[in-house]
Formats: C-alpha cells, sequence, structure tokens
C-alpha cells in the first residue's frame, strides 16, 4: 500500500518535473530577498523532497502527513551538525541509504516507517542539502524543548514499561548523573550512548498507541539536549546539557514505572 502510493508519488513528481522544467529554467528568478527559496537546490528539494515531506508543520494537515515536515528534520539535523559540510555529507548519506543504524528521527521512524532508498543522483541530492541547510523556515511553532509537552498519567497511574526498559534509563540516568570529565569528546561520547538508549527505547514495537506516545513524549522534551551534548565544543557546554539532561531524566519516574 505504501510502496504504491509511493510509486504514484514518484511518477507523478517525474511527470511534474518534466512539463515544468524548460519553464522553470528559463524563469529563473533574479536574486530575491530569500535567495535559498528561489534556488536551483529549491526547486530540486520541491520535486523530489516535498512529494512525500511537507515544508513546514500544518497543524490542519497533521493526519495526512507521511513523512516529518522538512523543517523538522532540519532542527533535528543542524544542531549537531559540526559544519555545514558535515551536515551535507549525513543528509546525503541518509538519502542514499536510509537506514535505522543512521536514524536521528527514531520517532519518526516508528510513525512512518523507515524512509525508502531513491534513486536520485548524488550531486542533486547534495544540492538538496546545502539547500536545506541555509533555509530560512521562519518562525514555527515549537514542540521540542519544552520538557514533556503532552506528558501525562495513565488515568492518574504511571504507564508500565518493560523492566528492561526501566533498567536500561536507570542506567542510563545514572550514569548521566555521576559523569565527569575534563575532555569534551568523552561528553560527546556520553551523549551518543544517551541517544542510542533513546533511540532503542523509540523503535521497541512493542511500545504502541497511547504508551508509545507518551514515550515520545517524553524523549521529544531531552532531544535538544542530546543533540546539543553530542554536539558540545567545550566542556562548559557539555556540561551545561548534562545539567539539563539529568534533571529531566527525573521526570521518567514521575510518569513511568
Ligand atoms: C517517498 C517518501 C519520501 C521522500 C520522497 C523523501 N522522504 Fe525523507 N523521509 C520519509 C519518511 C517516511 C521519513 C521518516 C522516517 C525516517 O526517518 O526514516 C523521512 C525522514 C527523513 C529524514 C530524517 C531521517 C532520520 O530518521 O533521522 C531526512 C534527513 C530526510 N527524510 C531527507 C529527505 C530528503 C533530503 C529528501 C529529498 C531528497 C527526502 N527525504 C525525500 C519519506 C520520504
Amino acid at each position: 500500500m505504501r510502496i504504491k502510493t509511493f510509486s504514484i508519488l514518484l511518477i507523478a513528481a517525474s511527470l511534474l518535473s518534466c512539463g515544468t522544467d524548460k519553464k522553470e529554467a528559463e524563469a529563473t528568478p533574479q536574486a530575491k530577498p530569500n535567495e535559498t527559496a528561489v534556488s536551483e537546490g529549491y526547486r530540486q528539494m520541491q520535486q523530489k523532497c516535498f512529494i512525500c515531506h511537507f515544508e513546514k508543520m500544518d497543524p490542519a494537515k497533521k493526519d495526512v502527513m507521511i513523512a516529518p515536515p522538512m523543517a523538522r528534520v532540519q532542527e533535528h539535523y543542524k544542531p549537531s551538525a559540526a559544519s555545514n559540510e558535515a551536515f551535507v555529507e549525513t543528509i546525503t548519506k541518509w538519502v542514499l541509504n536510509p537506514s535505522e543504524t543512521n536514524a536521528l528521527m527514531p520517532g519518526a521512524v516508528r510513525k512512518f516507517n523507515l524512509m525508502p532508498k531513491l534513486p536520485y543522483e548524488e550531486a542533486d541530492i547534495k544540492l538538496i542539502a546545502e539547500t536545506l541547510y541555509d533555509l530560512d523556515f521562519g518562525a514555527m511553532p515549537k514542540m521540542r524543548n519544552h520538557q514533556g509537552a503532552g506528558l501525562k498519567l495513565n488515568a492518574g497511574k504511571k504507564w508500565k514499561l518493560n523492566p528492561g526498559t526501566i533498567e536500561q534509563v536507570k542506567s542510563i540516568s545514572q550514569k548521566l548523573g555521576d559523569f565527569t570529565s575534563d575532555d569534551v569528546s568523552a561528553y560527546q561520547q556520553l551523549g551518543r550512548e544517551i541517544f542510542d538508549n533513546a533511540k532503542t527505547i523509540l523503535l521497541d514495537k512493542s511500545y504502541t498507541g497511547p504508551i508509545f506516545d507518551q514515550i515520545h513524549f517524553f524523549f521529544n522534551g531531552i532531544e535538544g539536549n542530546m543533540h546539543l551534548l553530542i554536539a558540545a565544543r567545550t566542556v562548559d557546554e557539555a556540561k551545561k546539557h548534562q545539567t539539563l539532561l539529568i534533571e529531566k531524566f527525573k521526570k521518567f519516574n514521575d510518569f513511568f514505572e
């Protein structure tokens, strides 16, 4: 079903691009205030990515979403990219070969299933990725970072998780609490470890429906800090996110057991 929809979309997209390529090429707009939005990269993104991804979050279209909005993708990938080049490389690698192992958005993988591998040219994807790095999506409703938006009890009781999950969270929060180093790369490694744990839990197929949503809400709330810990450039910066993560992990026990 999904595959069928996808092929129809692809066909539609290629028809669309055949029909419009020439006209658009002639009408290449001159530099405008938002140059990125009228670039070749942006046009490629429209043709190759917006067939599944909306550009921005639109609450009215939430029910027909089949992939996370591009703005959210940028929001996830940009903070942890060391440079523009690193960002372009990561995105390109992803599009050429999406895999659970490389996913930075495990919640989206669960919700929409893994993005299919797309038969696009590497050069085109790079151009799109450069555009995605620069694109200014403007003000968006922030869903991340305010901890636990949507988090609630199960009719007054805590949500019951598998003992393995509880153990996993316990051991990672303990490690987080005890951790100290004067080497920033050790903190980055800690961040990756926390993220890998979060990812295993989010990808655990035994959680579905409301309980999955709650787990997802919890990790949404710490996602920004995890990515920024991974990307920390100084020990001070890392410690700041460590402290925030410790605080946020404490809440886990208020909602789950
Ligand atoms: C056929 C539909 C489809 C098309 C076309 C598509 N995507 Fe996706 N994409 C998805 C879905 C579904 C997800 C969410 C699941 C996932 O993350 O794998 C996703 C997720 C992503 C992610 C986040 C991956 C992660 O989990 O960390 C990136 C980055 C991405 N897409 C980039 C692109 C780019 C760039 C293009 C255009 C070149 C594109 N996508 C075109 C369906 C699509």
